[in-house]
């Protein structure tokens, strides 16, 4: 249980052993009920409309508290920093009987992007209606928000009301609250999931794709990949069968992330990457379901309709309404996705030129993901290093440079492999060594068996060496099939 306080706008409480003086007392009370009246307020009209008798008591309960901190106080300012709500510059203790109104009056401000409401004289009954009524009937997280709820006012002719942008802070935006960085990753990866999801039934329903909220996500993405690679690369070992487009795009976009990390792109360019990764397949969503998961050879009139997806993934992508969010380089990255080095492969291209670097990118991330994830239609998956191997050897397929660099990533070893250790211990790869001298000695999680039962852990890094014969502790004998040995490498990471 909380005890009603006040801390000032800091976030630092005054003093925790003092006992709060009268006026802060009545300042915090006054907060309190001031949050439950809103969130009344708020949530009645959701239901009915502006006119509705049924708003009328409620909304003069609130105003009478308005009205009464502004004659006590002068003006009122309700202002969200982060997780707080700040009620005249001293942050909100919240009571116990304003808990679930204060996560919701939080919770929609900030989906609304509104950070700041003053309020500087009396308001009446219909201005005050007004304000939530604009307010509740903002689109979520469009960042112009507040500018539009404050031109709607003046339209009004409301000038009593100010508003005021929600402050982003980095880290909330990019980690979705989390503090976790894992917890952020594993959120952001079934969302992103979820999102291309429903982007694909919106085409087929002849929808637009919601540019800003996907590059959010890749803002996201971008920036737990700068912060630790191995939360997104670990997740690409989920090879969900039923949601394979989706879950393909999620981790080509991880991949071409991966390298274009190492290649020193900017967040910018990086995050273009992204999209373009999560966009490469798009123009699957218009073949349909029965030639994507025909577990026969396709005949000529179905290949040629697969061979569209490039170029039709293009034609969507210029339909994006919010065009400027996407750049040329991105939709070439699509068009190219399936054509090799030597400009073999489709779809023809218009001109000799060389591939594009996010086209090659993506070409790699494409084929390594399709290769090691099982499909209706191919009853062999390649292991990680066996689909890194025929990889290698595809001549005019791949860039060679930017192959080493990959391998360089998921390691001869890649994430999620499991191994058997010069030991005869078995174990999981959960994070590569980007020292490429050790690209054979990642970090694994141990596995055994005992008393009937497995083990997990603990975690090594094949890197340890034994002090006494100044020998590796560790290392890698070869690799193993995890469905052989009935190892759920899923969970080790989730
Ligand atoms: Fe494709
Ligand atoms: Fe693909």
């Amino acid at each position: 249980m909380v005890a009603n306080g006040v801390e000032d706008a800091a976030g630092k409480s005054p003093d925790e052993s003092l006992p709060l003086d009268s006026d802060q007392m009545m300042h915090s009370r006054l907060g309190n009920d001031l949050i439950i009246k809103l969130h009344i307020l708020m949530k009645v009209s959701q239901i009915y409309d502006q006119k509705n008798v049924a708003l009328n008591q409620v909304a003069q309960g609130l105003l009478e508290l308005i009205n009464h901190f502004l004659k006590s106080e002068g003006s009122l300012a309700l202002k969200v920093i982060r997780d707080g709500i700040f009620i005249n510059e001293k942050r909100l203790k919240v009571g116990v009987d304003s808990y679930i109104g204060f996560k919701f009056v939080l919770e929609q401000l900030k989906k609304k992007r509104v950070g700041e409401i003053r309020i500087c004289e009396i308001l009446d009954e219909k201005m005050l209606k007004e304000l939530i009524y604009h307010m509740m009937n903002l689109s979520d997280g469009d960042e112009d928000n507040a500018g539009k709820l404050q031109d709607g006012l003046n339209q009004l002719g409301i000038k009593s009301i100010e508003v005021d942008p929600l402050e982003i802070f980095e880290e909330d935006e990019f980690f979705g609250g989390h503090k976790n960085p894992k917890e952020a990753g594993k959120r952001l990866f079934f969302e992103t999931i979820g999102f291309i999801k429903e982007a694909v039934t919106g085409i087929k329903k002849n929808q637009f794709i919601d540019a800003r909220k996907l590059k959010r996500m890749c803002q996201g993405a971008v920036n737990l990949m700068v912060k630790d690679e191995s939360i997104l690369l670990g997740l690409t070992t989920i090879k969900n069968y039923d949601e394979y487009t989706f879950n393909h795009c999620v981790n080509v976009a991880i991949y071409s992330l991966a390298i274009g990390r190492r290649l020193g792109f900017s967040k910018k360019t990086l995050t273009e990457l992204g999209m373009t990764g999560l966009l490469h397949d798009i123009g699957k969503a218009k073949i349909p379901k029965e030639i994507i998961n025909k577990p026969d050879k396709l005949d000529d009139d179905e290949w040629r309709l697969m061979k569209e997806h490039p170029m039709t993934g293009v034609e969507m992508m210029l339909k994006i309404k919010q065009l400027g969010e996407m750049s040329p380089k991105m939709a070439i990255g699509v068009f190219e996705h399936h054509l090799n080095c030597d400009l073999t492969g489709y779809p023809k291209p218009i001109r000799k030129k060389d591939l594009t670097l996010f086209g090659r990118i993506i070409k790699i991330a494409d084929c390594y993901d399709a290769m090691t994830t099982p499909r209706v239609y191919r009853n062999k998956t390649f292991r990680p290093e066996q689909a890194l191997a025929i990889m290698v050897r595809e001549k005019n397929g791949f860039d060679p440079i930017l192959l080493k660099v990959f391998i360089g990533i998921v390691g001869i070893y890649p994430i999620g492999s499991l191994v058997l250790l010069d030991t005869n211990e078995m174990g999981v790869v959960y994070e590569t060594n980007s020292d490429p001298q050790y690209i054979n000695r990642p970090k694994v999680i141990l596995i055994s068996q005992s008393e009937g039962r497995r083990k997990i852990g603990p975690a090594v890094d094949l890197k340890e060496m034994d002090g006494e014969n100044k020998s590796y502790k560790r290392g890698i004998a070869k690799a193993l099939d995890p469905k052989k040995y009935h190892v759920n490498i899923l969970e080790h990471f989730l």
